[in-house]
Order: C-alpha cells, then structure tokens, then sequence
C-alpha cells in the first residue's frame, strides 16, 4: 500500500490522514448495519421484548462480526408481525437469515448481492411478493425456504437462482409459484431436497434433473398439474423420497432400478400407463408406494411384505396379482413397444381384449384377435415382435405413425395374415418377406430395405440374410462362398489398416509437417470386422444384416426404447438455400465424413448442416448416417449437441444440428492465435472439463439404454457463446451392451485417443471413452494435441510423455500450458487435481479407470471453486482441503502402486491375443514414439 511508501517521509501527514480515515469509514460501516437494524426494531410489531438499547449486537437472536457487522438474523417462531426494511440486503455481512414461524407480511426486500449468506427461513409468514432480483448474485446459498406463505403473488422460480450454485434445499411448497420448473438442475451439485408440493407448477419434469443428486424430491399436488412422462427419475440415482401425487403425469412408471436408496414413492392421483416395471419390487429399501387412481395396466403389482402399497383404482387385468390372459399380455407389449399411450389405456383395461378394446377386432367367437388398427395415430415406437403370438391376426395396419426400428421378421411367421400395412412410417432394416397371400405396404419408410452391401461384388439388399427354414438347398453353397470372401476381406483389410498405421507413424513421429492425418477408421476393415456379429444377430430371427446399430437393438428388443419427438425432414433446396448452396464461404470444418456448413433460416435461426456423400463414403457414410440419427433422436442433453433434422438427396446425406457459434475446443486450445481469440483460461477450461464430463456421462449410464462415443476429442466438443460446451459426432456411437461386456467392433475413432485394449483387440467398452476423456484433460492442461508431429520424438505421444512427467515428478510446470496463469496456489491446486484425474482416466487397464461418474464428481467442485471466492474472513472453517501440488503428486504416485514405468506398448497383453487382431497392437506398439 502507499501508506507503507509514505511512511517515513511524511509521518505526521500520514497519522493525520489514517485519522480521518478511521473516522470517516468507522461510523459509515457500522452506521449501515445500525440504521438498518433500526428500521427493523420499528418495522417489527412488536418487536423482540430484548431489543433494547442501541447496542443491537447484544439484542436477542443477532449476530455480529468483530466489526459489529450483522452475520445472523435468528428470529423463528418469535410471534412476530409487521414488515421487513426494504433496505435489509445493506446488512452485507449476513449469513443467516432466519424468520420462519411468524406472521411477517409485506413485500419480501431483495437480497441480492449478499454473497455470504448461506440460509434464509421464511417459512410459515404472510409476505406478499418476492422482488424479480431477490436471489440475484446469493453465491453461498445454501438451505432456502418460504413453504406455506398463502398471500404471495404469483412468482416463478428464477434463473438468478443458477448463481447459487452450493444449493443444498429448495423449500417452497404452498409458496404460489406458477410457471415450469426450470431447466437448470445441473447448476446444483449438491441440491438434496427440492420440495415444491402445492403450487401451480405446470408442464414437464426437466432433463436436467437427470444425474442430479436430489433426494427428497416433493412437486405434488400442482394446482393444474406437471405432465408429460417421469422417465427422467430413471437417472436421479440418489432419490429417497419422490412425492409426485396428485399431477397429470402420463407414460409408463420408469425403471427404477439405478435407485437404490428409494423409500417412498407416491405416484397417486396422475395418469400413468402401462405396467408397473418389475424392477420397482424388487427395490430393496422400498416401505411406501402409492400408485392408487393411474391406468396403469397388466397385473397387480405384488410388492415383499412389509411395503405399505396402494394400487387400487387402476386398469388393471385382474383384480389380484397373476398373469394376464395371454392375447392381453402381448397387446399390452405392443402398446408397450409404442410407449402405452394414453389413447390406448383409456380403453385396453381389463383381461379380455375382445371386450370392445379400441383398434382391436376378434372373430365371431368373440375369443381370438384378428385385426388391429393402429393406422393415423401418431404413435411413435416400435413393432413388437410379441405380435407374432396373436395367430388368428389377419389384418395388422400400423400406417402413417411414426414407427421406428426394423420390422420383426418373426412376423412372416403368422399363418392366418392377410393384410400388413407400415406405409408412412420411419422403419429400417431388411423387407421381410411374406408370402402370397398377404397385402404388405411398406411404402414411405426411406430407411426400409438398405443394408449394408457385402463387399466388392456382393449383391446387396435384397438377398436374404438368412435362409432360414426356407430354401435349405440352394443356401449353404452360397454362404461358404460368402465367408471365404469374407477371410480374404480380413486378410486384405489388416494389411491395408497396417500400411496406414505405418503410414501415421511416419507422420507422427518422422516430424513431415506438411499433412495431417486424423481419422484412422478404414471402412474395408470395418465392414470385414462387423460382420461375424451381424450374421450371428440376424440368426435369431428379426433384423440383423443392417447396421450396427440396429443389428444390435434388434437382437434384444428390450434395448429399442420409443422415440419422442418426430425427426424433422429438412428439403434439399432449403438446405441449398441457407448454405448459399453450399458454399465454401460457409464451410465451419471438414472430417472423415464430409463437410460441416453453417446456414441461416429465414428466422435467423443458424444451424449446421453435415453433409456426406455416400458415393465418397460408401457403406459407411450410410451407416453412420442411419446410426447418429437412431441414437441423436434418443438422446437429448444439454451437453451433447442436437439433432434438428435431417435431409436424404439421393445419394446425399445431410443432417441439421444447432449451431454453436464458438466452434470446438480444438480450435480454442490449439489454435487461438489463428482464431484471433483469447486462450480459454483455466476456469473455462474445468467447466468445459465438466461439461464434456456430464455429457459423456449421461451417454454412458443416464440415456435410458447406454451409448459409447468411441470418437471423443476436442474436434468433436464444441462451444456456445457462453462458451459451455456439448460433446458432437456421434457418427460412430455403438449402442452399448448392458453390464461390463464390452462389444467387438471395427475400430474407430482417431489416434492419440485410442485406449489401449481398444487399439490391440479393438474390443470397446465405455471405458473407452473415459480414456479418450483422459486426452482432453491432458490437452485441456497442457495445450498439446494427443499427436503432435512437430515435437521431438518422446514427446509426440501426448498420454506417454505426460504420465511420464508426472510419474518422475518433472518439472510439472513445464507440462501446464504457457497461456494459462499460475500465480496461484488455487489454480494450482486445480490443475493438479485435473492432472490427477487425466493421469486415472487413461490408466492401462480399463478396470483402473473411473466411470465418467467420478470425472464429474471430481470436477465438479473444482468448477463450482471458480465461483467468486470470498476476500479473506477467517471464520474458523476455512477450506483446508487443497492440496498442494506435490502433496497431490505424492497421491497419484501412491495410487498408480507399483507400475511405476507406464509405457504404451502392450507386447505382453498381445501375445493373449488371437492372430486376427494383433495387427492393431503392433501398431499402437509403434505409437510409443521410441
Ligand atoms: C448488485 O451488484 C451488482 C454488481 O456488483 C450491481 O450492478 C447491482 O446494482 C447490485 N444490486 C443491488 C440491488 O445492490
Ligand atoms: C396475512 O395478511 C393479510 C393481509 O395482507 C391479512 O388479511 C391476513 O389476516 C394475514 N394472515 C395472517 C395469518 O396473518
Ligand atoms: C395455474 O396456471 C395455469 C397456467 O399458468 C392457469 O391457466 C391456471 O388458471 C392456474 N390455476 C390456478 C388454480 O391458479
Ligand atoms: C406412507 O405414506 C403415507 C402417506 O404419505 C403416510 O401416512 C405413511 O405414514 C407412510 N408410511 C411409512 C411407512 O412411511
Ligand atoms: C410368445 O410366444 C412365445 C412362444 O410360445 C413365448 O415364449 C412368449 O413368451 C410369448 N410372448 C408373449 C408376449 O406372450
Ligand atoms: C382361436 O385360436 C385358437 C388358438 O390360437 C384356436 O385353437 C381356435 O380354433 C381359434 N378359434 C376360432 C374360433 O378361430
């Protein structure tokens, strides 16, 4: 300070100047506080019988600072009337704020701007109104609450409130909040307990409650109800108590299965659908569901003695727990496969279906099913192979919906068919082939009949992938032939996909600056390498012999899931238009697929339209196409990029996204310069961190069926303005297998980020990705791509180099990105903290590796950290949890055990491996740069 320079010199001067200081700033200081809790001693009526005396530190229920500063205001359950100083946010200084149980009324004052206060009661009042700003900038809220204040004016739940980003409780039930619940849940990663019950809260439960940590969640009794369908609680894995009585609720009862700790469940009194999921009887921890007054469908549920359950008014097949009639049991899996609609449970109650059922028709005997009309009624789904069991079925119209999925090849099996229609929908996958007799229309599904073609001279499509019990005779010859082709395709696939390895290496590491060469996924090889599964799947009946994707969901049926939300067909000539006809001014990037152009609709709205060319790609162009449109309608996630529409022109595939005007992250890390942008500093860089996490995440465990992205890296994450970012291309996402078996496949994705076991035997689970996420880390800290030809040979290989680094404890310094600041003990620490989890991400075995899980757990506070941190207060509790750099060194180093010396080749791992795959580990043996 200047006073310390002026010192000497003018000593005199100085004492006269603190002086007046003292006396200027004293009496403003406390004069703030004093005035303000005097207009409180006058504005309470009457006030605490203690409040006497000017001294208002030692009044009742008030707490102070050393500098006489107000921290706690403790005033429940005093009888107290009267108002509140519309100036009470002048108390800058106060931490609690606690007024529950009185009869204050009035206009609550605003607090905004008091960024040490952590909780405020105001409970069981009469106040008025809540003022728009009242939780702007409340940084440390904690524990809020202002249930069963009955005279408040209508107020909704403010955004503001994403400031507060520490917020554990949520209490406003009885509180006359109107409007939706805002979709900002992943601001709160601490929030337990949000009870917002008798309000009038109206439309659906946010995606972001998904992966949140609420436990005690209250939303019933909505005046006019919340609706739309509850699958989000699937995710919301620390539930203990989900009040959602009393709502207008619809769709199936979700599984419940990943919440383990669920005690009590009221879901009374809304219009759910369909039956009751298995899984929620067998939750262990489970005392008291209600389902009462749903139309819930199928058997009783019969839940372990001891669990205090209402079930009755419901639509039901049988007043007690037992099975079904079987022709009830498969109608109500075809409603199932389209998502029990509400249309559906209003009439399919009961155990007969020939009782007058809507859209079904029985025989005079009035005992056997043989129609059913589903034709125009905007259903979106899948067919249910269970059709296949309703054999007296003559007639199956399922027509202009919105059906999706492969066409049950179980279905040729039904001997009484006659007419088959699943015109206008949006089915894939091979044609069945029916015989003679029935009328099949098919027409309008522009995915239907498109498989992949088996190589150079293969016949593709129409050929039936199997025989089956058909033509024995002509059958076996043909597929001999077919497999010779395909060892011959292997054999030529794992020299081209060597030659190309060595063709990287020598670009990687032979520092040729001129050409770079990313995506490494060969679609000979691939194609050759997908087969054996695609014939296995398409052996037990329906599908197989498409894509992947479907090839795989077809297998188990369990896996299809309805779709919401129809896709939007976007016309080429309005494609044409808003890209200037794709011109190369418009280009936002290039890949291994195609080209990214941006366009702008006449509302000004941009998007991003992703063209390939399947006459450039091939099969795979298709595929990939097919593939990210399955997986992008089932997923949505503020942190994975929307899907918006798509467009197919011939042999041209395009699909629409949102525009995200910052692009990737890649361009952000590695070249900003060129950019013309600032480096992200460290805070953006552990959001976007965190972002990525929480996307990847919700892919992994949180999207109702599991998903790897296999092709995670900073190309694919791009930002928004805000720059908060979404992870993209999901061109080469594999629906994942449920549990720890990890599928073959073709390899995919791009070098640099390929984990190990991935590379040697192409073999993928979700740790995968978890290693791929590891990279970005490591990018993220130190500013290097994964591969990086420029630099000198042991430093070339991101992953390598920087384990080493840590591992020897080199200078950790040298490895932190020049741009970043790192005066600070704090980004140290955080950096350190990131170091540590890159360095678990991309540990050798897949099993060492975290889930993304633990990513977002571990990022999460580093983020919330950020947050404007207080100026100095020592109040007791500090946060000693940092530690320092060589503390969390010494950890990773204790953790990492004894395989002190990582190393990226897995020569002993290769030699467990069959002959076919070891192509890939010798190469990825050669990535280690030596
Ligand atoms: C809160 O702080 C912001 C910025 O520091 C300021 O612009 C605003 O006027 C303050 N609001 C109140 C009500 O004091
Ligand atoms: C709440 O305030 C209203 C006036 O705003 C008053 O009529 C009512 O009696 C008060 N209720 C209670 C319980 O104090
Ligand atoms: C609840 O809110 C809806 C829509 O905001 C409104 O139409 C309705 O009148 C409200 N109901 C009550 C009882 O206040
Ligand atoms: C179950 O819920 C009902 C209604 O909410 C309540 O009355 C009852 O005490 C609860 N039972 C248990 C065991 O918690
Ligand atoms: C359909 O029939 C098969 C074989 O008879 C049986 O295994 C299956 O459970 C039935 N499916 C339904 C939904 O009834
Ligand atoms: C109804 O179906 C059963 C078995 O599917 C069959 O045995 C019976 O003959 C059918 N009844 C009529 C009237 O077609």
């Amino acid at each position: 300070m200047s006073h310390e320079d002026t010192h000497h010199h003018h000593h005199h001067r100085l004492l006269l100047l603190l002086f007046l200081t003292v006396l200027l700033l004293l009496p403003f200081t406390t004069a703030d506080d004093s005035s303000v809790m005097s207009k409180l001693l006058t504005t309470l009526t009457p006030p605490p019988s203690t409040w006497t005396g000017t001294d208002f530190c030692s009044w009742d229920g008030i707490n102070c600072d050393n500098s006489k500063r107000v921290t706690a205001i403790n005033l429940g359950s005093k009888s107290l009337t009267g108002t509140l100083p519309a100036d009470l946010n002048q108390l800058t200084q106060l931490k609690t704020l606690s007024l529950q149980k009185n009869s204050i009324s009035g206009d609550l004052p605003s607090l905004s701007n008091l960024t040490f206060l952590e909780k405020v009661l105001l409970d069981a009042n009469n106040f008025t109104s809540i003022p728009n700003n009242f939780f702007l900038g409340l940084s440390n809220l904690q524990s809020f609450s202002i249930s069963d204040n009955l005279n408040l004016a209508p107020w909704q739940i403010p955004t503001d409130l994403t400031q507060s980003s520490n917020l554990q409780s949520f209490e406003a039930s009885n509180a006359n909040i109107i409007g939706s619940i805002p979709d900002f849940f992943d601001n709160f990663p601490n929030l337990q307990s949000l009870r917002l019950s008798y309000n009038n809260l109206t439309g659906s439960l946010p995606e972001s409650f998904g992966g949140s940590e609420i436990q005690n969640l209250w939303l019933n009794n909505q005046k006019q109800g919340l609706s739309g369908d509850v699958h989000v609680l699937g995710s919301m894995t620390q539930l203990y108590q989900v009040w959602l009585q009393a709502n207008a609720f619809t769709g199936p009862v979700p599984d419940l299965s990943k919440c383990g700790n669920l005690f009590d469940l009221q879901l009374r009194d809304n219009q759910f659908t369909g039956l009751v999921p298995k899984s929620l009887m067998g939750l262990g921890n489970l005392v008291n569901v209600t389902l009462r007054n749903n139309e819930l469908q199928g058997p009783v549920p019969e839940f372990r003695t001891g669990v205090e359950v209402d079930v009755s008014s419901n639509s039901f097949c049988l007043p007690a727990p037992g099975d079904c009639d079987p022709q009830v049991t498969v109608l109500l899996e075809v409603a199932g496969g389209v998502g029990f609609p509400a249309s559906l449970a209003e009439s399919w109650k009961g155990n007969d279906a020939c009782a007058g059922w809507t859209f079904v028709s029985c025989d005079s005997s009035g005992k056997n099913v043989t129609s059913l009309n589903f034709a125009k009624q905007k259903f979106s789904g899948i067919i249910s192979p269970a059709l296949a069991n309703l054999t007296s079925l003559r007639s199956l119209t399922l027509n202009d919906n919105n059906l999706t999925g492969v066409i049950p090849k179980v279905l040729t099996t039904l001997p009484n068919l006659q007419l088959f229609d699943v015109s206008n929908n949006n089915l894939s996958g091979p044609v069945p082939e029916f015989g003679r007799s029935v009328r099949f229309s098919h027409d309008g599904n522009p995915f239907l009949g498109q498989t992949i073609a088996s190589g150079p001279g293969g016949s593709p499509g129409t050929v039936p992938s199997s025989g089956g019990s058909g033509g024995s005779g002509s059958g076996s010859p043909k597929g001999s032939s077919v497999s010779a082709g395909m060892i011959a395709g292997i054999v030529v696939g794992v020299v081209v996909f060597i030659g190309i390895v060595l063709f990287v290496f020598c670009k990687c590491c032979g520092k040729k600056r001129h050409q770079k060469f990313n995506r490494v996924d060969n679609p000979e090889i691939g194609k050759e390498l997908v087969k054996p599964s695609v014939v296995g799947s398409s052996s037990n009946g329906y599908g197989g012999g498409f894509s992947e994707l479907q090839s795989q969901s077809s297998g188990d049926h369990s896996e299809m899931h309805v779709f919401e939300g129809g896709n939007v067909t976007i016309s080429i000539q309005v494609l044409r238009q808003v890209t200037n006809n794709f011109s190369e001014d418009n280009v936002l990037g290039r890949g291994g697929f195609g080209v990214v152009y941006k366009g702008e609709l006449h509302d000004g709205t941009k998007i991003a339209v992703k063209k390939m060319e399947s006459g450039v790609m091939g099969t795979k162009g298709l595929n990939e196409f097919q593939a990210e449109i399955a997986v992008l309608t089932k997923v949505r996630h503020r942190h994975l990029v929307a899907l918006l529409g798509y467009c197919i022109d011939r042999n041209e595939r395009l699909l629409v996204y949102e525009y995200m005007p910052q692009g990737t992250l890649s361009q952000h890390l590695f070249e900003w310069s060129e950019h013309k942008t600032p480096p992200l500093s460290w805070k953006q860089r552990v959001s976007i961190a965190l972002d990525v996490a929480r996307g990847v995440e919700y892919l992994h465990s949180l999207a109702q069926s599991s998903f790897i992205h296999r092709d995670l890296k900073p190309s694919n994450i791009l930002l928004g303005d805000d720059m908060r970012a979404k992870v993209a291309d999901f061109g080469l996402v594999k629906n994942a297998p449920d549990g720890k078996y990890s599928v073959e496949t073709r390899l995919a994705g791009t070098f640099g980020y390929l984990a190990p076991e991935y590379a040697a035997t192409g073999r993928v689970t979700t740790k995968v990705d978890v290693f791929a996420f590891g990279v970005v880390l490591m990018e993220i800290i130190t500013g290097r791509k994964a591969l990086d030809e420029n630099l000198p040979d042991e430093r070339c290989h991101l992953v390598t180099w920087f384990r080493r680094v840590l591992i020897s404890k080199e200078n950790i310094l040298k490895a932190i990105d020049q741009t970043l600041e790192t005066e600070d003990e704090e980004t140290l620490d955080s950096i350190s903290k990131v170091a540590e989890l890159a360095g678990h991400c991309t540990a050798r075995e897949p099993f060492q590796r975290p889930d993304m899980g633990h990513a977002v757990n571990v990022l999460g506070p580093l983020v919330e950290q950020w947050k404007p941190s207080r100026p100095e207060e020592e109040d007791g509790y500090g946060i000693d949890l940092h530690m320092s750099l060589p503390q969390a060194l010494q950890r990773w180093q204790a953790d990492e055990g004894t395989s002190r010396t990582f190393d990226m080749s897995f020569s002993h791992t290769q030699s467990s491996i069959p002959s076919k795959p070891s192509g890939f580990a010798d190469s990825f043996d050669s990535m280690d740069c030596r």
